[in-house]
């Protein structure tokens, strides 16, 4: 069986508290923590930026999950990796640079992920799993926690476990939006290795419980 990860999102957290919270998150037993960052363009959204991120990294340990929802990321991805990024995940749809903006990541020796909308296609990514760490499949579309899973991508994730198994690639599969202890069994066995949830998490009235449900799912 597969390693299972879990990545609780901090969109969800309570941002007059983000210490304490992330410092719950710290001593859950996910293993790691996971940033979204918006720009208010690539998405109708804003969340934040650099200094939330180094916050967050002061109260945790945890492995730090960057999902970057920008445009043109490679404007900042070296920025991220400074600040504290471990991941830095761009979305394909966002650069007109893909290979460049890998190739910045690499250098400022954060991994590297790529991460695609609900509309956009897995075979985008065929020649490129050779060139990353992680593949980000969005199961909502990009912007909002608290929206509800779309099923469509449960294929787009076995696509994506055949063809880097069959290929032999080391490259992490993750999922993001509308994950719960619901679905996050189905989600583990159809292929993903790491789940994001963040109002499954933090609207639970156990978060740290909630985390292990989730992980045994
Ligand atoms: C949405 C973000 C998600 C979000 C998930 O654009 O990328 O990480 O926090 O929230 P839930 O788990 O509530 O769907
Ligand atoms: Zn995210």
């Amino acid at each position: 069986m597969r390693d299972r990860i879990l990545a609780p999102s901090m969109l969800s957290a309570d941002f007059g508290h983000l210490a304490d919270d992330t410092k719950m998150i710290d001593r859950s037993a996910a293993q790691w923590i996971h940033i979204d960052v918006m720009d208010g363009v690539f998405v109708p959204n804003i969340s934040f930026g650099f200094p939330v991120l180094k916050a967050i990294k002061a109260a945790s340990d945890k492995f730090c999950d960057v999902h970057l929802m920008i445009v043109e990321p490679e404007k900042y991805v070296e920025r991220f990796a400074k600040a504290g990024a471990d991941l830095v995940t761009f979305h394909i749809e966002a650069t007109q640079d893909v290979e460049g903006t890998i190739e910045l990541i690499r250098k400022s020796g954060a991994k590297v992920g790529i991460s695609i909308k609900p509309a956009t296609q897995p075979e985008v990514l065929d020649s490129l799993l050779d060139k990353i760490d992680l593949v980000l499949v969005m199961s909502v579309e990009p912007g909002f926690g608290g929206q509800s899973f779309m099923p469509n991508s449960v294929d787009k994730v076995k696509y994506l476990r055949k063809a880097i198994d069959e290929r032999g690639l080391n490259v992490t599969i993750e999922i993001d939006g509308g994950v719960s202890a619901a679905n996050a069994g189905m989600l583990y066995e159809a292929g993903c290795d790491a789940l994001v949830a963040g109002s499954a998490v933090f609207g639970a009235p156990d978060p740290k419980a909630e985390i292990v449900k989730i992980l045994n799912a």
